[in-house]
Parts: structure tokens; sequence; C-alpha cells
């Protein structure tokens, strides 16, 4: 038993949290290189967070550009016991309509060009993955997401792709036949490396757009996305505050926080 510490990982159109308590700004160093930026950590109702921005201020970093390792690594360090993600989504089904949230079961990696791994340089690890989100933090997530007043559909595939265009016409109606129920560009590599740092995670989609394979929309229009985005931060903010009230008041163990107990491969004698 333990108190929780919910590390938040903002996406585009969420770059603060707002309403944190005793709210400090820190310069967290890694030994992966640097994150995105400072983290804010401090308090809503009682329970700790510490908040980082994916994209960095002013979104200046891409997709491919974050360091994904440097932000759990730097969110790791500071304490935080479990991740909360929130990223901007394509739809790739009719039901998920713009201005929807997703909280998302399953990944697909279609990213190509990211370290993926805090492993393989000496030490070498194969965690499991095969459900790569905490159920306990997503059953939170979507509870809180509906009390903030989003319409919440749970259970979701989500395809990432590298970016930072969008897809095909043809990649997306693949990726429709291949069962994905939504697309981004950030939840991998973020999801395995949350794994590897023992760290539960849950991803919140928020529905920007219908990406491309919709007859009648066309294109994916960034003005689209930006104005959905706008009309939907308040909301994200909503939900990370009704987060931690909706938390039981001590944190259970879960199987995520031992994970590399028994996914180390090479003898701890080898390590280098
Ligand atoms: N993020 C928001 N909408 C997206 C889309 N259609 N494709 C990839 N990433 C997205």
């Amino acid at each position: 038993m333990a108190d929780w510490h919910i590390g938040v990982i903002g996406g585009s159109g969420l770059y603060e949290l707002g309403a944190l308590e005793d709210a400090q700004e820190i310069d967290v160093g890694s030994a992966f290189g640097a994150p995105s930026g400072p983290i804010t950590t401090g308090y809503i109702g009682g329970v700790r967070f510490s908040f980082i921005a994916r994209h960095g201020a002013g979104h200046r970093l891409s997709p491919t550009m974050v360091n994904y390792r440097a932000n759990v690594d730097a969110l790791k360090r500071c304490g935080v016991t479990d991740l909360l993600a929130i990223s901007a989504v394509g739809s790739l089904k009719e039901k998920f309509a713009p201005g929807d949230f997703v909280v998302v079961q399953q990944l697909i990696d279609r990213t190509i060009s990211r370290e993926r791994s805090f492993f393989g340089d000496g030490i070498v690890a194969h965690v499991p993955l095969a459900d790569p989100v905490c159920p306990r933090m997503s059953k939170f997530a979507a509870k809180a997401a509906g009390k903030a007043g989003a319409q919440v559909h749970t259970g979701g595939t989500y395809v990432a792709i590298e970016g930072p265009q969008f897809s095909t016409r043809a990649e997306s109606n693949l990726f429709r036949e291949w069962g994905a129920d939504t697309i981004g560009m950030t939840a991998m590599p973020e999801a395995r490396l949350a794994r590897e740092a023992e760290l539960p995670y849950a991803l919140v989609g928020m529905v920007t757009d219908y990406d491309c394979w919709r007859e009648p929309d066309g294109d994916v229009d960034v003005a689209d996305i930006l104005r959905v985005m706008a009309e939907n931060a308040e909301k994200a903010r909503k939900l990370i505050a009704g987060f931690g009230a909706a938390l039981p008041k001590t944190r259970k163990a879960s199987s995520i926080d031992t994970v590399l107990d028994t996914a180390i491969v090479t003898p701890r004698e080898a390590w280098s």
C-alpha cells in the first residue's frame, strides 16, 4: 500500500494543468537526455500530480523529436507511481466522433524512428506488453472523463504512426481493416517505456478528426484539429481534477510495479 502520485503527460492542446495546489516547476535531469520541458508538480484534492507537456512549451517538438525515454524517466525520478497520458487522436470509426474521449485499450506500433527501450546496452530485458495499458488506471480515467462531461468510449485500439504527415487514404483504410479505432503519433513508444519503467499507464484519446478515410470529410485539416482541441482542453483538465477524486485512498500494488523482477535476462554479475 502506498500513496498515489500521478504522472500526467499532456499532448497537443494540453500544455499546463491549471488547478495544482502548492505547484512547483522543477527541471528534472535524465540519463536519457533532455525531457520535453520542466515538470510541474503539486496537489489536486490531496493527490500528488506531476505534469509534463509532451511537445514542450509552445509545441516545439514533433512526435519524432519528443524524447519519450527522458520524459518517462524524469517522471519516474519524481516518484510518480502511475501515468495518465492525454493525446489528440484521429477517429477510424464512425462512432468515435470529434469531441469524444476514448480510453484506449490496445496499441499498434507503426513508428519507425524512435528509441523504444531503456535497455539493450549491456542489460537485456523483455517485459510483457500484451496488455499495454493498466485496466485499473483506465477505469478511473473513464469514470473521470464521464464526470467531466465528455462522451466516453472505453476500449479502443490506437495505431501509432511516425508522422509528422498524416496517413494516406490507403493507410487509413488499411488501419480500419486491421480493426484500429483511433490514430495518433505519440502513444508509442511511450507505453512501451512506461511498462519498462514499471509505471501502470492509461491513455485517454481526445478525438479531433475523422482522419482521411471518411468520404465527406476529405483531408485532415490542422485548423479543425486545433479548434476541437481548444474546445476539449478544459474538459481534459476537469478529467484530471476528477481523476484524483476517483482514486481510492491508498494504492494497492499492481503487477506492473515489479514487472522487471522477471524480465531481465542478463545476470546481475554481467551488467555493464
Ligand atoms: N492526431 C490527431 N488526429 C490525427 C490523425 N488523423 N492522424 C494522426 N494523428 C492524429
